[in-house]
């Protein structure tokens, strides 16, 4: 069965309002596609809506979006809680949590009501897309979309080719990508993709300076910032991002590759175990007011 062209996709459904998945409905919406943004419960849906008003509002004062266009960019967002509903969309991006059997699930079910021809992507960050893939019968429209967060700024979306993957749905997804204004790049399924296998070693690195006494957490993010022109340095960056997730991802590459190289910096993880998890705890390698 042939994909559908970029041309021929009008309607997208996301299914997962939270971080990612609202951020994702945003960008669609705000490029005139109608779209389908599926939670399990009404009241998920409610603050998804609610998030992307705001960041809406953000934008319109930036004066990236006109304040006159923002009521139909609202009205083309469907939320449902009916799984049902998808077999509307050309395309689906999956943003439900990160947990391989839910996704197995949701991606299985999710295949099983979508029209033949519509494609699938997964926008998971650290889940192998060729064992994601063999979860749906259609395994030749499916492949990865990760986007960055926050979704609404970040211009990347790294477009992931499972070994499944059929040519027509890879192109049609970069396709789709420039359409709704980000910039995408093909890479091939392997353990942290590219982002997460070139950064998360530099953060464990960054992380093993300050474990070793070579330099203050201060320090090396100034020296990354100022020799390097990073914009943040490594160890803000990792308490942004969440030191538990930093582990867990590293966890991933090490299990992934069987290679040391990506060994969890032992600081990283007795900071775990400590509770602190970077800005969203108030505590990681920066301390951090609570709200
Ligand atoms: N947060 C990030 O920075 C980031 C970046 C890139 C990729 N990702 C990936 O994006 C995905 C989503 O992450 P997130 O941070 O948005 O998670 P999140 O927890 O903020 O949101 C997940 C949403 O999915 C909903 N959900 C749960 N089961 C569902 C189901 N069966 N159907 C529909 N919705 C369901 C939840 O109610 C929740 O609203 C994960 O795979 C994650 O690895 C996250």
């Amino acid at each position: 069965m042939m994909t559908l062209g970029v041309e021929a996709v009008r309607t997208v459904a996301v299914l997962g309002g939270g971080t990612m998945g609202n951020g994702i409905a945003h960008v669609f919406a705000r490029s005139g596609y109608t779209v389908i943004l599926r939670d399990v419960q009404q009241s998920f849906l409610d603050r998804a809506l609610g998030t992307i008003s705001k960041n809406l509002d953000g934008e319109i004062k930036k004066g990236s979006v006109a304040a006159a266009d923002k009521p139909a960019i609202l009205g083309r967002i469907k939320p449902v809680t009916d799984l049902a509903a998808i077999a509307a969309a050309d395309f689906v991006v999956e943003a439900v949590p990160e947990r391989l059997e839910l996704k197995r699930e949701v991606l299985s079910e999710a295949d099983r009501v979508m029209r033949p021809e519509a494609i699938l992507a997964t926008n998971t960050s650290s889940i192998s897309i060729t064992l994601l893939a063999a979860a749906t019968k259609h395994s030749e429209r499916f492949l990865g979309m990760h986007f960055m967060n926050p979704v609404p700024v970040m211009a990347l979306v790294e477009v992931i080719r499972a070994l499944q993957t059929g040519d027509s749905a890879f192109a049609a997804t970069l396709q789709l990508c420039e359409k709704i204004g980000k910039k995408p790049v093909a890479v091939n399924d392997a353990p942290g993709f590219v982002s997460n296998r070139v950064l998360m070693p530099l953060i464990n690195e960054a992380a093993f300076c300050v474990m070793e006494g070579v330099a203050t957490a201060e320090a090396v993010d100034a020296v990354m910032k100022t020799g390097m022109n990073h914009p943040m340095g490594p160890l803000e960056l990792a308490d942004f991002i969440g030191l538990d997730v930093c582990v867990d991802v590293m966890d991933v590459l090490f299990e992934g590759f069987r290679d040391t190289k990506f060994r969890a910096c032992p600081l990283l993880r007795k900071m775990v175990a400590a509770g602190w998890h970077g800005r969203k705890s108030g505590r990681g390698f920066y301390t951090y007011s609570q709200r």
